[in-house]
C-alpha cells in the first residue's frame, strides 16, 4: 500500500486491497504461479540481477484485467532459458535444500 495510496488508488481493485490493508485483513489471494516446497527460486535474483523482465515469466501482466497462468514454471522451462542465459543447470541450484 505504500505505493498503492497515491498510484492508481481510483481502481475498485486496489479499494478492495486498501480495505484489506485498513482491517489488517490477509488478503485472500488466489495463487496462480506456485512452485512445490522443494524448489528453491528467488525474484531477487532473476529481476535484479539477471535483469529478466516480469513478463518473461508472466506474460504481458500489464495489459490484462485479470490474471491467469500465461506462462510455463515447469523444470523444463527452468532450464530451457538457464540454457539460453549460460546459467547453471546443476540439481543443485534449484533443488538444495538452502
Ligand atoms: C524467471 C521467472 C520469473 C520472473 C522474471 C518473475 N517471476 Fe514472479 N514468479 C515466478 C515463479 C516461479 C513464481 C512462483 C514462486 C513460488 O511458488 O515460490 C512467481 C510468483 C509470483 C507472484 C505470486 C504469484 C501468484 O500466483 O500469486 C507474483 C505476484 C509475482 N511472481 C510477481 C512478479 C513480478 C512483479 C515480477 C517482475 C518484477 C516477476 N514476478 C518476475 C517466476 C518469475
Ligand atoms: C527468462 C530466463 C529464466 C527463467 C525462465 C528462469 N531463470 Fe533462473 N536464472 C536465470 C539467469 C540468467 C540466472 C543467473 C543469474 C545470475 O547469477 O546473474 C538464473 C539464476 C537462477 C538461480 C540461482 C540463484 C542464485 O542464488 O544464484 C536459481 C536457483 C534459479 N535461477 C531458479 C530458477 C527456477 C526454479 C526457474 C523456473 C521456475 C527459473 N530459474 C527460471 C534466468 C532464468
Ligand atoms: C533451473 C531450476 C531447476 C534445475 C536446474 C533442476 N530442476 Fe528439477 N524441478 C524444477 C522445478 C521448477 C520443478 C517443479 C515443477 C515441475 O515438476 O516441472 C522441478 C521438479 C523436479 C522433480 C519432481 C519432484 C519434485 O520435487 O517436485 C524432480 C525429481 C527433479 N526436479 C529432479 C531434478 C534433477 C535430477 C535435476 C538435475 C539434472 C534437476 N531437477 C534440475 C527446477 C529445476
Amino acid at each position: 500500500m505504500g505505493c498503492h495510496l497515491t498510484i492508481k488508488k481510483d481502481s475498485p481493485e486496489i479499494q478492495k486491497l486498501a480495505g484489506f490493508a485498513q482491517q489488517k485483513k490477509p488478503i485472500p489471494w488466489a495463487r496462480i504461479y506456485k512452485l512445490p516446497r522443494t524448489v528453491y527460486f528467488s525474484h531477487e535474483v532473476h529481476y535484479k540481477r539477471a535483469k529478466v523482465d516480469c513478463s518473461a515469466c508472466h506474460g504481458p501482466v500489464s495489459e490484462r484485467d485479470f490474471l491467469g497462468q500465461e506462462k510455463s514454471i515447469a523444470m523444463a522451462d527452468c532450464m530451457e532459458c538457464h540454457d539460453r542465459y549460460k546459467a547453471s543447470n546443476d540439481c543443485n541450484l534449484c533443488h538444495d535444500s538452502h
